[in-house]
């Protein structure tokens, strides 16, 4: 591809973000990838209270007895009691790259999908900015289920979800991490540190035996309410793309 249609490209992209061209031209991001680029500190070793002895355990599990096992996992009572269905995570069981987010909310509590709502929508402009669909990544969430009016989720349900997510990683054993907002990058990190002071840093993570390198950014849900940090969001994802390429 040309120069001149990576600069078109990139303007599409930065468009579809809604960052202001003025931002590119003063930083200018490394050219789209001609062809795109492929694609805890451990968590308390809580056991998802779903899990009857007799049961295999969960780090024991393939992909698909593990998304047998989530969905039929009935560890947080309210939780349960409010799910249509639970959202395992979406895409490339071979990524290179894998997102996580939150927690599904209304959209992904009806479609069973992570981030298919508006932020799910700016979620994907943010991946094709860097050459890649939601099909060539991984997504999924700390919690599996959704928690009622999107409240936060609790602690004890994340420790109770968090040995799923850490088997999903296990299993697809990605090359880099990226945790989209707070509740993300706070679990993955064990920290309480705000997102403003964890992004423009590549972080190291142990989890579930493997060494991560790890990117933190915005959640896209907060970028579409605070739009002016969508020019931050785009140097984060710059720097997921320049670690993809170095592999
Ligand atoms: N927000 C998240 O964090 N995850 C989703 O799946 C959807 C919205």
């Amino acid at each position: 591809m040309s120069e001149v249609m990576d600069e078109e490209r990139r303007r599409r992209y930065l468009a579809a973000m809604e960052i202001p061209l003025w931002r590119s031209r003063e930083a200018p991001p490394p050219t789209p990838a001609e062809s795109p680029p492929e694609a805890m500190e451990a968590s308390p070793a809580v056991e998802a209270t779903s899990e009857r002895s007799s049961e295999a355990a969960v780090d024991t599990l393939d992909w698909a007895g593990l998304e047998a096992r989530v969905a039929a996992c009935t560890a947080c009572p309210e939780l349960v009691a409010n799910r249509s269905r639970t959202v395992f995570g979406v895409g490339d069981r071979q990524a290179r790259l894998m997102l996580v987010g939150e927690a599904p909310g209304a959209d992904e509590d009806r479609l069973g999908e992570p981030f298919v709502g508006r932020a799910g929508k700016l979620l994907d402009a943010m991946l094709r900015a860097i050459g890649l669909s939601r099909g060539q990544v991984f997504i999924a969430n700390i919690l599996k289920c959704r928690p009622p009016g999107n409240r936060d989720p609790r602690p004890e349900e994340a420790a109770h979800c968090l040995p799923f997510l850490e088997r999903q990683i296990q299993l697809l054993a990605p090359r880099l991490l990226l945790s989209l907002g707070r509740i993300s990058a706070q679990h993955l990190l064990r920290t309480q540190a705000p997102v403003g002071r964890l992004r423009g840093q590549v972080h190291r993570v142990e989890i579930a035996g493997l060494a991560l390198p790890l990117v933190v950014t915005y959640h896209p849900a907060y970028l579409l309410r605070s739009p002016a940090q969508k020019a931050k969001s785009w140097d984060d994802l710059r720097k997921v793309w320049e670690l993809l390429r170095e592999e």
